[in-house]
Formats: structure tokens, C-alpha cells, sequence
């Protein structure tokens, strides 16, 4: 078996992972594949404009890119060079047919399937790296090992666990790894193989014990398992936000003793406009599917009930700005700060921003956006929408509005000169910060009206 790593998908999941394991297997190669030309452009430009913002992410690249790390869209060379093959592509929530709205659309990664069995030459272990629902490892073997194929493929699921904004650093230091495979002599001996990759060259890299070997449908599954739980903590910390908005507790005080409770612990229970990004929903509504299908009819509206408050919590921000600007937003201005789902990433599906930009759209507000990383993505999640402008510069945004929304925690935010901006707008002004990451006391003190969640 040679040592080389193909992975298929050059997202932000594939770019930063095989980045990451380059550094760290200095003695492999290995080839990122993609079928999107302008992305692999990206990620090969000579001045490292990369398709995806990621703290770190640059310096890794310039370090392996051209070493062991190679870009390239003929994944017919690249499958065939390599016995390791990651599959990274996206696993959008389907949108048609049966399941719409909640299954996996898994036709990606069936092309992916297909594509390894037609260009194989030799036996490979094929890694799911995408997030997919249970058993997909069973189609996955079905399709490969079809017929009186000379080659052998065993298929390990690898589930990621890094979040976006912290993946080079959730990449070099995982909290754990996580290895899936089937228990036969042959599943055992590829896990050893993937177990030896996240170890490093002269196990540089992860301890071995942070290295979890389960076996393949246990591995599926607690990928979706895991993003439940975190996602479910923030609507948990979203609902009781609404009743210290309705009683006069804060929020933040009570996550804080919650918090301190060490079978609770302090992640994850800061409250918000709700989670965002490609992942939680999309694993939440597949897991919500699968329930069904096997139906498990209770446990299916539990996790559903996340979604439905992570929902509300957005819908709850509209509501609570047309009470207090006298329930009337129509010709207001709003300066939206921040459109990316969290800080320090350009990343905008499923962003609470645009939920939120387009309840206020239908209310006829004239919207003013700016983002130090997110404005072209969202230019084009809001495609088509009059009343919008983009502007690079907040204080220029604030200009005449008659609030500022803070939708992302940047950290540049907090440091701005809020006379300044005060200054500029319409009176009466107001803040609404839905992250709580403001000095909220001395907004109040410059004379704006602040609203704050679960305050
Ligand atoms: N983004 C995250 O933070 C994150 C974290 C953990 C797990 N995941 C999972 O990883 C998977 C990928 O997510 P992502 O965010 O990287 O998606 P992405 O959309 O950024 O990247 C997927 C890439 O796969 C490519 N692709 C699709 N079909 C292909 C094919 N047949 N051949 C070659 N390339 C193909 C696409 O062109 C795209 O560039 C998903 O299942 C997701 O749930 C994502």
C-alpha cells in the first residue's frame, strides 16, 4: 500500500483537512481534488487568494503547496496515484422528492462512488469525510465492491469535527479523532492505516489515545449525534433567553452559574440570534429523517423543536426591533454589522443575518451591510432583493440609520467609536447587539436605546 492521499472535494472541509494532514505527513502526497475549475484556480493562485477565509489557513498552504500538497481538477491521475481517498463533497439538505427538506442529497457522493470504482487500479480504503447518515457506508461498499471488480475497497467513515473559524487550529490540536470501520480482519487493518495518518510522521501529530476507533454506523452516527447536542444547547440557551427577556433576569448571568456546573460546562450556552452555518441544520433535519424512517416518531420532534426555536429566536429579533422603533420599520435604516454566521469566517449558509435581512426587506426597511469578510457571499444570498447596499466601512453603513443591528460578534465591533457613530445617526438611535458582545452600559450612556438578547 502506498501512502498517498487523494481527497475528493477541495471545500472548506477538504482545502483545510489535507492542508493539515500535508504539514503533518511530510513524507505523503497529497492531491485535492474538485470539479469546480475556479475553485482549485483559488487554492492554486500565486498569490494565495484562497477560496475560503480561515485564520492560519494561508500560512499552512504556503508551507505545503507544492511540497506534498497538490490542487488539480484530473481526479482520474489523482485517484489512481493514491490508495487513501477521502470523500469531501457537500451533503446538502435535499430539496426535492422524497424527503425534501430533511434528507441528505447525497448524489454527490454517489458520482464520487462511481467515479473511484470506474478509475481505480488497485485496492483502496475509501474515508468518509463528508457528514452522511447512517448506513451510507453500506451503499457506498455495495456500489464499489459490485460485481467481480479484480480491486478490493474497504470504506472507513471519518467524520469532521472542526468548526469553522478555528480549523487550523481544531485541525492541529482535535479534541479527538474519530475512526469507523468494519470490525472483519480487512476493516481493521485500514483503520490502523487512517490511524497511522492523523498520528503524523514520527507521531507528530494527534496522541493515539485521542484517536477513537468505533465501528462504522457508531461513527455515522455520532457525527450527526454530536451537532444535535451542540445545536440543541443553543436553542436550550435561546428559550430561556425569551423568559429573562419577559422576567428582568439576564441571560448572561444565568448561563454563567449554569455554566459552572461541571456536568453542564460553560461551552456552547452563550445566547444569540441561533446557530447558523452549513452544518447544524442540515445534521439536525437528518437526523430528524432518519428518526422517521425508522419511526421513531417522539425522538423525530424532539430534534425538531431545535430547528423550530433556532427559527423563532430570528424571527423574535424582527419582532422585538418593530415593537421598539413604533411598530413601524417601513423607509427606517437599518446598518446590519456582520453578515457571516460567526466571526472570523466568510462563510454565509445559513446565516441568522439573512433570515433576519430578509424579514426586514418584507417590512420595507433600507438595509446598509457591512462585514470585514462575508459582503460578496452576501451579495449573492441576497440576490434580487431591492433596498440593500453593501459597504465595506461600519461607520459609513451607520450613517443616517436609525438603528444598528449587530448580527456578528467581530471583534473589531466592540473597539469602534460609538460616539462617532452615534453622532451620525437618526434619532432616537439604537443598538440591537443580538450577540451581548457590546459595552452595553456605556452605549446607553452615549444615548442610544439598546436592545440586547435575554436582557
Ligand atoms: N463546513 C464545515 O464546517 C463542515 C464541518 C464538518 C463536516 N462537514 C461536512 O463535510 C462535507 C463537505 O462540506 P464543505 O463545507 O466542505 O462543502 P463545500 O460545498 O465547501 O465543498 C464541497 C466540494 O465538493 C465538490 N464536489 C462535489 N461533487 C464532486 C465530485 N463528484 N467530484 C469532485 N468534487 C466534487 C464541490 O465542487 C465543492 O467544492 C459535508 O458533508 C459537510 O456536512 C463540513
Amino acid at each position: 500500500m502506498n501512502k498517498n492521499i487523494v481527497c475528493i472535494g477541495a471545500g472548506y472541509i477538504g482545502g483545510p483537512t489535507m492542508a493539515v494532514i500535508a504539514k503533518m505527513n511530510p513524507d505523503r502526497k497529497v492531491v485535492v481534488v474538485d470539479i469546480n475549475e475556479r475553485r482549485i484556480a483559488a487554492w492554486n493562485s500565486p498569490d494565495f487568494r484562497l477560496p475560503i477565509y480561515e485564520p492560519g489557513l494561508e500560512d499552512v498552504v504556503r508551507e505545503v503547496r507544492g511540497r506534498n500538497l497538490f490542487f488539480t481538477t484530473d481526479i482520474e491521475s489523482a485517484v489512481r496515484e493514491c490508495d487513501i481517498v477521502f470523500v469531501g463533497v457537500n451533503t446538502p439538505t435535499k430539496m426535492f422528492g422524497r424527503g425534501a427538506g430533511r434528507a441528505s442529497d447525497l448524489q454527490y457522493w454517489e458520482a464520487s462512488a462511481r467515479n473511484i470504482k470506474r478509475l481505480a487500479n488497485g485496492d483502496k480504503i475509501i474515508v468518509e469525510k463528508s457528514t452522511l447518515p447512517v448506513r451510507t457506508a453500506a451503499a457506498m461498499d455495495a456500489i464499489l465492491n459490485y460485481g467481480d471488480s479484480p480491486y478490493r475497497f474497504t470504506v472507513l467513515s471519518n467524520p469532521e469535527f472542526l468548526a469553522e473559524g478555528t480549523a487550523i487550529r481544531d485541525l492541529l490540536k482535535p479534541d479527538r479523532v474519530l475512526i469507523g470501520g468494519p470490525q472483519d480482519e480487512a476493516g481493521q487493518k485500514a483503520v490502523a492505516e487512517l490511524v497511522d495518518v492523523y498520528a503524523g510522521q514520527g507521531d507528530a501529530w494527534v496522541p493515539r489515545d485521542k484517536i477513537l476507533t468505533t465501528n462504522v454506523w457508531s461513527a455515522e452516527l455520532t457525527k450527526l449525534a454530536a451537532n444535535a447536542m451542540l445545536a440543541q444547547r443553543v436553542s436550550s440557551i435561546n428559550a430561556i433567553a425569551g423568559l429573562c427577556e419577559a422576567t428582568g433576569a439576564d441571560v448572561d448571568e444565568v448561563a454563567r452559574v449554569v455554566g459552572a456546573d461541571s456536568r453542564i460546562g460553560n461551552k456552547f450556552l452563550k445566547a444569540g440570534p441561533g446557530f447558523g452555518g452549513s452544518c447544524f441544520k442540515k445534521d439536525v433535519l437528518n437526523l430528524v429523517y432518519l428518526c422517521e424512517s425508522f419511526g421513531l416518531h417522539t425522538e423525530a420532534e424532539y430534534w425538531n423543536g431545535v430547528i423550530k426555536m433556532n427559527d423563532h429566536q430570528q424571527e423574535r429579533i424582527v419582532s422585538r426591533m418593530f415593537k421598539a422603533m413604533f411598530n413601524t420599520l417601513a423607509n427606517k435604516k437599518v446598518a446590519m454589522f456582520g453578515f457571516a454566521f460567526k466571526a472570523d469566517t466568510g462563510d454565509t449558509r445559513e446565516t441568522p443575518a439573512a433570515y433576519v435581512a430578509k424579514l426586514l426587506n418584507e417590512e420595507h426597511v433600507r438595509l446598509s451591510i457591512t462585514d470585514p469578510k462575508a459582503l460578496d457571499n452576501a451579495r449573492l444570498d441576497l440576490e434580487g432583493l431591492d433596498r440593500i447596499e453593501y459597504v465595506e466601512d461600519p461607520y459609513v453603513a451607520a450613517e443616517d440609520a436609525d438603528a444598528v443591528l449587530l448580527m456578528t460578534d467581530w471583534k473589531e465591533y466592540p473597539k469602534l467609536d460609538w460616539a462617532r457613530i452615534y453622532s451620525s445617526m437618526r434619532k432616537p438611535a439604537m443598538v440591537f447587539d443580538t450577540r451581548n458582545c457590546l459595552d452595553q452600559t456605556a452605549l446607553k450612556r452615549l444615548g442610544f436605546n439598546v436592545l440586547a438578547v435575554g436582557k
